[in-house]
This record gives C-alpha cells, sequence and structure tokens, in this order.
C-alpha cells in the first residue's frame, strides 16, 4: 500500500477505515457497504501531473501508479494491460448527425476485456495480502481476465462462472489452467457461492462491486481518454452496466481528475443497460432508491451485463446523477444490430456488451439526449470473438451472408452478379 491512500470509505454511511484495517465491505452495512478508496490529493499531486505524464514512457494502466492503491515498489503482472486505442469515428459521427464520436477499443486487452485492468489490480493487492489462491465469480470476462492475469504470474485460482457462459469465455479459463467452478445457476448464484467458498477457504476474493480495489484498476481507462484526448473533456461517455463497477469506474477517474485540477468539468456518463436486464434504469425513471428496489429477473443475450442486483448499483446510480447523465434501455436486437453497425463504421469488433453503448448513443441522439454539437466517446469493453454465436445471429438479422461458389471463375462471376461484394 502507499501512504497516498487516505483510508477507505463506505458509500452507505461514509465511516472511513485505514486501509491497512478495512476488510472488503464497510463491517455496519454487510455486502451493501462497498468501500470507497480515498486518496490524499495533494501528496499525489506531488508524484503526478499531466507535464509527467506526458513524458511517461510506461504506456499500461501503470502510468498512473501515484493515483493507484500500490505502493511505489509494488511488481505489477507482466502482461500488458491498459494503453488500447481510442479511435476516431467520422463515418459514425456523420450517420448519426453529431459532432465527433470516438470509440475506446478494451478488446484490444491481453484476455480481450477491459476487466483485466481491474484483475491486474486483483493481482497485486491479493500478493500485498499473501494470499496463496485468487478466486472471483464472473459473468465471463472478470473471469477470463483473472484467470489470465494469474497465469501470467503463476498464481492459483479458483473461477465461478455461469455455466451457461459463452464458450469461448470458458475456453479461456480452462486454456490458463483455472480450477473452473460452472455454476449451474445465475451469475448472482455464481457470486454468492463464490463469496462463501472464499470465507470458507481463505482465498482473496476478486469479486465485482465488493472488492474496493477493482474500482480503481477500472478508472484508468477514463483517466487514458481523457489524456488520449490531450485533456480536452467529450461531452459524454457511453458506457455499458451490469454490476455497474466499470460506470462507477468512470466516475472515479473523473473525480480523481477534476481534484487534480486535470480537468475543469465532468462529461455526462450514460449508463446503457439490456430492456431485460434494466434495474438501474427502471430505478433511475422511477427515482427509487437502489438499497431497497428488489432484484428483478434479469434476461439478455448480452450475457455480461445480465445482473439480476447490480453489485455496485450505488457508484453506478452516483456516476450518472452527479454528472447529469441519464440510464438507457435498449432492446437485444438493438444490441446484436449495434455489432455490425460498429464494425463497419470504425473497424471495432464488438461483443453484445461492448456494442450496447452505441446501441444506447443511437437512442439517446434520437430522443434529444445527445446533440449535433457533442462530442461523445463509446467505450467498446470486450472483443467480438468472446460470443461467436451472438455475432452469427447479429450479422444474418443485418441480412449479410456470405457467397457460396464452386471453385471456378465463371461461379464466381456468377455469385458476383447476384450479390453486390
Ligand atoms: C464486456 C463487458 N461489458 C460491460 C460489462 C459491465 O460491467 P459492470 O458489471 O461493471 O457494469 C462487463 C462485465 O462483465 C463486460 O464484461
Ligand atoms: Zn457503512
Amino acid at each position: 500500500m502507499t501512504d497516498r491512500v487516505t483510508g477507505l470509505a463506505c458509500v452507505i454511511c461514509g465511516a472511513t477505515y485505514p486501509a491497512a484495517e478495512a476488510g472488503y465491505v464497510c463491517p455496519h452495512h454487510g455486502n451493501e457497504g462497498i468501500l470507497d478508496v480515498r486518496y490524499d490529493y495533494e501528496l499525489v499531486a506531488s508524484c503526478i501531473n499531466r507535464a509527467s505524464l506526458a513524458t511517461n514512457l510506461d504506456t499500461t494502466m501503470w502510468r498512473y501508479r501515484p493515483l493507484l492503491p500500490v505502493a511505489d515498489d509494488a511488481a505489477v503482472p507482466p502482461l500488458t494491460v491498459g494503453g488500447t486505442p481510442l479511435y476516431d469515428a467520422p463515418r459514425l459521427a456523420a450517420e448519426l448527425g453529431i459532432a465527433r464520436i470516438w470509440v475506446k477499443d478494451e478488446g484490444r486487452q491481453p484476455t480481450a476485456s477491459l476487466k483485466d485492468r481491474a484483475s491486474a489490480m486483483a493481482i497485486v493487492k491479493a500478493r500485498e495480502a499473501g494470499a496463496e489462491v485468487v478466486t472471483t465469480a464472473s459473468t465471463g470476462n472478470a473471469a477470463a481476465a483473472l484467470a489470465g492475469l494469474s497465469a501470467s504470474v503463476g498464481q492459483a485460482n479458483v473461477i465461478f462462472v455461469p455455466e451457461s457462459a459463452p464458450e469461448a469465455k470458458v475456453a479461456q479459463l480452462l486454456a490458463y489452467g483455472s480450477t473452473v467452478v460452472l455454476v449451474a445457476g445465475s451469475y448472482g448464484d455464481a457470486f454468492e457461492l463464490c463469496l462463501e467458498a472464499s470465507a470458507e477457504y481463505g482465498w482473496y476474493n476478486r469479486n465485482t462491486g465488493f472488492n474496493p480495489y477493482m474500482t480503481e484498476g477500472k478508472k484508468t481507462v477514463v483517466l487514458e481518454i481523457l489524456e488520449q484526448l490531450a485533456w480536452e473533456v467529450p461531452d459524454a461517455l457511453f458506457v455499458s452496466v451490469g454490476d455497474g463497477s466499470i460506470i462507477g469506474g468512470l466516475h472515479k477517474g473523473v473525480k480523481d481528475a477534476l481534484a487534480l485540477g486535470w480537468i475543469e468539468r465532468a462529461p455526462r456518463i450514460f449508463g446503457v443497460q439490456a430492456a431485460g436486464s434494466d434495474y438501474l434504469v427502471q430505478a433511475f425513471e422511477r427515482g427509487e432508491d437502489v438499497l431497497t428496489k428488489p432484484p428483478i429477473n434479469a434476461e439478455t443475450v448480452a450475457d455480461s451485463i445480465r445482473a439480476d442486483l447490480p453489485r455496485d448499483r450505488v457508484k453506478a446510480m452516483a456516476a450518472v446523477k452527479e454528472t447529469g447523465g441519464s440510464y438507457l434501455r435498449v432492446s437485444d436486437d438493438d444490441i446484436l444490430a449495434a455489432i455490425p453497425m460498429l464494425a463497419r463504421g470504425s473497424g471495432v469488433f464488438a461483443e453484445p456488451a461492448g456494442a450496447a453503448p452505441y446501441a444506447g448513443l443511437v437512442s439517446a441522439v434520437d430522443r434529444g439526449l445527445v446533440g449535433p454539437a457533442d462530442r461523445v466517446v463509446v467505450l467498446v469493453t470486450g472483443s467480438g470473438l468472446k460470443d461467436v454465436a451472438s455475432v452469427m445471429s447479429a450479422v444474418a438479422a443485418a441480412g449479410t451472408e456470405p457467397l457460396r461458389v464452386a471453385p471456378d471463375l465463371a461461379s464466381l462471376r456468377a455469385a458476383l452478379q447476384k450479390g453486390s461484394p
């Protein structure tokens, strides 16, 4: 740890615990009492600023180390996490009639999703805690990320995923050599079992919306975006939301950058959920308290954002409300349609949860929530290769088929005459 961290504060009661004494959650509020890492920004500012970043040759997430809850000399995993591209997408912007669209491609991470940022942090914290085994429950990507980052340092790990997780994500876990537990139940069931198992066996727990340090890893994506835009704040950020931990991380990075004077205003943060997994949209629209609102029965093609009860819902709601953004719901059909739209308009290939923010942006433009002068960042959180079955149904729905030909030119000529190349 570092003395730049002043403590960990409960998101419900605000009670602050010294980092050395804090558990995963606030003892007064059980699993709802998620903790937020607090910093001495003056001390942080003495170690890092916009000018020092400009000359820092480290392009990974660890370039922000003085703003992360890790010691200066802590060893970090060798896989290259962070430094993903932010692409200008002028054809998409022209199609939607807005000023700019940038696409942040987190599919380029080592295990092909943004979750590598949190899992890299988990490995550092597990080693600091002297843990022999790390564990997580996940819809699939956090699992693959922890598996890959663990493999990079030879860290033993046990992973809980719902048995419905897409094959590619399970394949990653098995290839990385994790102990894989396929749970006959939902992600929520896998989460509860993982909590019980980690308490029983003393494993280090990386669970999203439980381990306070995961948000800190995820926030590096927004610091990177701001830096890539030369600190010119975009008007809006679009991100998909399941447990709400990524969106909470975006908000945290923005608040850090404001506190350090790196930016002067916050972008509006828009959280996009699938219509069948819209807990936070419901709460936002109806003004419901997320601490008392009961779980819903979630179902969506976008498996990564299927959540009955978003674990990080307090931070997730604050991210949207405090920045003047909105929660938006999009249908599964719109999510699938967004995969080829994004791929064709920008070259970025997204899994359903990675394309959902673009579907949300289309709807926000329709509803006038985003206007012609707006400059918008769409966060693609995971690669299309994670869920090829969904991509195949997306391209079929878009009416795209291969030309089928015999291996001769005449047959090709005939096929080309029928369908344009
Ligand atoms: C690709 C992808 N997008 C979005 C999300 C949603 O993140 P969160 O659960 O933190 O809201 C996840 C989480 O698994 C994910 O893997
Ligand atoms: Zn509390």
